[in-house]
């Protein structure tokens, strides 16, 4: 579901108009439609009626507590990877017993406040992990539910930065060693062995590496399961692409869930899926304003009050995204590279974009839904934008915008 339409020229987002969330909430701003949010959820959710799955919404994709609030009211569980993300998905009215932790890096005070909690699974990615986990839940006295995230050495052919399952790779169990790596969970006596996951790499536009991966892993779970080992659950990770540009296609949800439910059908493993991007990508805008329009010899740049600071996937991934007018209004129409106001040459948004605008003008950067504020950062002393959520004809600010004065409230002179 696209969130935003144009109508007599202006950039609405459910029964909102975008320029009216630029004016009251001022700019730069994060804007996210919850239909859109909800629809994306429930895409994988009645895909997969039939078998016995939970989708656990990658957190880090977008963690504002509006939308977390949002997916547990429908049900959903959660993919962490700190102990922040599980503060907040608690906050949110998440329950704990569908969180499953992944990352490479837990801390000791990380696995107690999860093991405290209550979660579902910890995605275990090393040996050394294992021990750890072993240990602070023998402290505790309890048992810790794991998975172990084994590395299906498949190539997810996306960005170097967002691919995680080749060889070489900081994440991940590597193939030969999983079955070692299995027989020690299953030794280690405060551990309890309940799954296996992977996670391949993010924006993937094909299936084919996916179903590459999952068969990789159903054919090591067969060979966990033969050394007795019981394996309950087999989770797919993340990983579905969405459009950033007309000329992509997304990865069909539909699709991929129906071929996983087929391949699932009659295994007696229950289904896990980590979906972030696919969920929340196409349901957020970033909105900003046009300062200046500067020409350079040949080059024409539109200066924004908006920049790496606030969306850094163009300058960190090359990523593109969409930039459009907020209206449609009666300007010449030039080619411009779109940036920010940052001291650095990759403060870009977007090169060459054919736009008609002027100083002043509202402006709205597609899809930045997914990796866009979490990503964000003060670079430059710049506060970190207002977030606002569209529930049909209303806008509600879901986060406020920092103030300069927060910047460095922490901070102090030497007496
Ligand atoms: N599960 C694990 C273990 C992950 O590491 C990730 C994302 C996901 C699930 C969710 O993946 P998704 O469905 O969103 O593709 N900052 C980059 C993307 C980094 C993805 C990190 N891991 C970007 O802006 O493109």
């Amino acid at each position: 579901m696209s969130a935003i339409r144009r109508i007599d020229g202006e950039l609405w987002m459910e029964g909102v108009r975008l320029a009216e969330v630029a004016a009251r909430f001022g700019t730069p701003c994060y804007v996210y439609s919850r239909a859109a949010i909800e629809t994306a959820w429930r895409a994988f959710d009645d895909a997969l009626a039939g078998t016995d799955h939970l989708v656990c919404y990658a957190v880090k994709a977008n963690s504002n507590l509006a939308v977390l609030g949002l997916l547990a009211r429908l049900g959903s569980g959660f993919d962490i990877v700190s102990g922040g993300e599980l503060a907040r998905v608690l906050a949110a009215g998440g329950r704990a017993d569908r969180i499953i932790f992944s990352g490479v890096g837990k801390s000791e005070e990380e696995m107690r406040a999860a093991l405290s909690a209550g979660i579902r699974c910890f995605n275990v990615e090393s040996e050394p992990e294992l021990e750890r986990l072993d240990a602070v839940a023998r402290a505790m006295g309890v048992r810790a539910p794991v998975s172990l995230r084994v590395n299906p050495d498949v190539d997810a052919r996306t960005h170097p930065y967002i691919s995680t399952g080749l060889k070489g790779n900081k994440f991940g169990i590597a193939h030969d060693r999983a079955l070692a790596a299995y027989e020690l969970a299953a030794r280690l006596p405060n551990l309890r062995v309940t799954g296996i996951d992977c996670h391949i790499g993010s924006q993937i536009l094909d299936m084919a590496p996916l179903e590459e991966a999952l068969e990789r892993v159903l054919e090591l779970a067969a060979a966990v399961v033969a050394r007795g080992i019981p394996i309950a659950h087999v989770d797919v990770g993340g990983g579905l692409g969405i459009r950033y540009r007309e000329e992509e296609t997304a990865l069909d949800i539909g699709r991929w869930c129906a071929a996983v439910a087929a391949r699932l059908a009659g295994s007696g493993y229950s289904l896990v899926l980590e979906p972030g991007r696919a969920i929340v990508g196409n349901a957020g805008a970033l909105l900003s304003r046009v300062e200046y329009l500067k020409l350079d010899k040949d080059k024409r740049f539109a200066i924004l009050d908006a920049s790496m600071s606030e969306l850094i996937r163009p300058a960190l991934y090359d990523a593109w995204h969409e930039i459009v007018p907020l209206a449609a209004l009666d300007r010449p129409e030039a080619l411009y590279d779109v940036v920010g106001p940052v001291c650095e040459s990759s403060d870009v948004l977007g090169t060459d974009r054919l736009l008609a605008i002027a100083p002043g003008d509202g402006i709205a950067i597609l899809s930045a839904g997914a990796y866009g504020m979490v990503m964000s950062s003060n670079y430059n002393s710049r506060p970190r934008p207002a977030e606002v959520m569209v529930d049909g004809a209303r806008a509600v600010q879901v986060r406020e915008r920092e103030t300069t004065g927060s910047l460095f409230a922490g901070e102090s002179t030497l007496d």
